[in-house]
């Protein structure tokens, strides 16, 4: 048994508050509505539903297990939780995953929740006061832009310091002095606010504060089933990148604040309290802020147009301009609390990125926590800037895919397969029901042993495959036809050759166009590299680390 310093969620209210925090972040408010409207509105909604029952679901529970089993031997990190499932070496290096992911995923993402601060601060002084729809997209331009005379991003590199700053210092106060401690404030407040924000935007009606439909109208679009792309891979894949990045499974976060919880204590519970909170602010209050909204000002197609161009910045993009229009009082209420619900919602799940890695380094280096606290934080600033300077260039969306899509999708699956085949899911499916008067239907035992790992190993080979313009049917007709088939620009292996840019670089003769096209180039290529060091960096501390556990064993015979 290793040394561990002592740490601990304080209460039960605490912790599902916390892991909650955790899965309830900015995909809810932001991810999801642009996922839900570029892929058909209610179209979206059934493959999302049956992606959450069964891949989400059953990895809530193998993440809430493997952590519990992890911690019962004081291993609250990855490698060293699936190194004792696993046995084989090579489990120990799969974990290696559940920290890196946590690492890039908190590199972006801790800009946007950067923005986030920035925007409450121009709510709150009137800044958006009297701006146009256009003023409001050329503010956030500037905002992501560099100065053109020094070449520094000034306000958002500011914020952004700020924004990691506060990460830390609640990182440092521990698990129930710090993070446990701003779950309790943070998520009932963010539920509050967005209740409110929900509520005014799905009765706006038609004629009335400047808006031109009613906002209901953008409800019904999302939950409307509709059937037409049931059978497009494309929207199937995206449903479950949307389950897995909204309720962090598949980055090693759940599992890390799970090991802290006691043998006797009622994971079933606890991890169904967790995650159907989470659903509930995302397809609830989540989906009925930005969608009514935006249709109430902008119509179901303008709001498709927005989606296509917007991504995760569309609400910083949009919405302070439709504030405008229900007077300043209210605008800036509502600015507050929009920026403000999430900033809570991004900083509960973000200081739960930074726990995984303060877990390692406490662990297996006995550093204190505020010595791993600051070091995480200046893993994520070094890893963070580029995201900060070369926003524009293509660093965030480079990051965000291999670390929040690529990485999330591997990992679930590895994990899985340890989980059902190799530790077996008859010991797991007991490990996890341990101390729970819960019950959870017996059925996920075997979803558990069948159904979830060949559904991850389908979502990861079509995601490495995907076809050309996510044309399955072409492609199988093109393969069948001995055409062969040619991979999609988003799919992995053409995303890791940089293919797309590559492509628009040959298609163009014009000077300025070809100079950004390298640029893009360089930085996102320079960006793969990062991660790549940041990868192998780990891999090497585990394998110090556990060298270093060996030596220890030995002394102690
Ligand atoms: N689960 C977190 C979110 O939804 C990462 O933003």
């Amino acid at each position: 048994m290793i040394k561990t310093q002592s740490e601990g969620w304080g209460t039960r209210v605490g912790l599902v508050l916390a892991m909650a925090g955790n899965a309830v972040g900015l995909g809810n408010f932001l991810r999801f509505p642009v996922q839900a409207i570029q892929n058909g509105g209610g179209a979206f909604i059934i493959p999302y539903i049956i992606c959450f029952l069964l891949m989400g679901l059953p990895l809530l529970m193998i993440e809430w297990t493997i952590g519990r089993y992890g911690g019962e031997k004081g291993n609250h990190s990855a490698p060293f939780m699936m190194d004792r499932m696993g046995k084989k070496r090579i489990w120990k290096y799969i974990g290696v995953f559940g920290i890196f992911s946590n690492i890039g995923i908190a590199a972006y993402y801790c800009f946007i929740e950067s923005w986030t601060l920035a925007y409450i601060f121009h709510s709150a002084i009137g800044s958006f006061t009297g701006m146009t729809q256009n003023e409001v997209v050329a503010m956030f331009s500037s905002y992501v832009s560099l100065d053109e005379a020094t070449l520094i991003p000034f306000e958002a590199l500011i914020f952004f310091l700020i924004c990691l700053t506060i990460n830390v210092y609640i990182l440092s106060r521990g698990l129930s002095g710090g993070i446990e401690k701003v779950a309790k404030i943070a998520v009932p407040l963010l539920i509050l606010f967005g209740i409110f924000l929900a509520i005014k935007a799905v009765t706006l009606t038609a004629g009335s504060e400047g808006a031109n439909f009613d906002g209901i109208l953008g409800l019904n679009f999302l939950w409307t089933p509709t059937f037409d792309t049931i059978s497009n891979p494309k929207v199937w894949l995206n449903a479950a990148g949307q389950v897995f990045f909204t309720l962090s499974v598949g980055m090693g976060s759940i599992q890390c604040y799970a090991s802290y919880v006691k043998k006797k204590d009622d994971i079933a519970l606890n991890s169904m309290s967790a995650g159907w909170m989470n659903e509930f602010v995302e397809v609830v209050i989540g989906a009925a802020i930005i969608i009514p909204l935006a249709v109430g000002y902008f119509g179901i197609d303008g709001v498709k147009q927005l989606a296509e161009l917007g991504g995760l910045s569309i609400g910083f993009k949009t919405l302070p301009f439709l504030f405008n229009q229900w007077g300043t009082f209210l605008s800036t209420i509502s600015g507050i609390f929009w920026f403000g619900l999430l900033f809570f919602a991004g900083i509960t799940s973000s200081l739960a990125m930074g726990m995984p890695v303060m877990s390692f380094l406490k662990d297996e280096f006995s550093w204190s926590r505020k010595k791993s606290a600051w070091t995480f934080g200046a893993i994520v600033l070094a890893l963070g800037l580029p995201t900060v300077f070369f926003y524009n260039f293509g660093v965030f969306d480079e990051y965000d895919y291999w670390t929040g899509t690529f990485s999330l999708f591997l990992f679930a699956m590895l994990e899985t397969i340890l989980f059902a085949w190799v530790f077996k899911a008859e010991n797991g499916w007991k490990e996890f029901n341990h101390g729970a008067d819960f019950k959870i239907p017996r059925v996920y035992k075997f979803i558990i042993k069948y159904i979830t790992p060949v559904l991850l190993i389908i979502v990861f080979v079509a995601s490495t495959i995907k076809p050309v313009n996510n044309d399955w049917e072409g492609a199988f007709n093109n393969l069948i036809n001995g055409k062969g088939w040619s991979l999609d620009n988003s799919s992995v292996i053409k995303q890791a050759l940089n293919s797309g840019l590559r492509e628009q670089l040959e298609n163009t003769t014009d000077p300025a166009l070809r100079n950004e096209l390298e640029k893009k180039i360089l930085y996102t290529d320079g960006a793969k590299i990062l991660l790549l060091i940041t990868f192998f960096g780990i891999a090497y501390l585990v394998r110090v680390a556990s060298n270093k556990r060996k030596k220890e064993r030995r002394n102690e015979t």
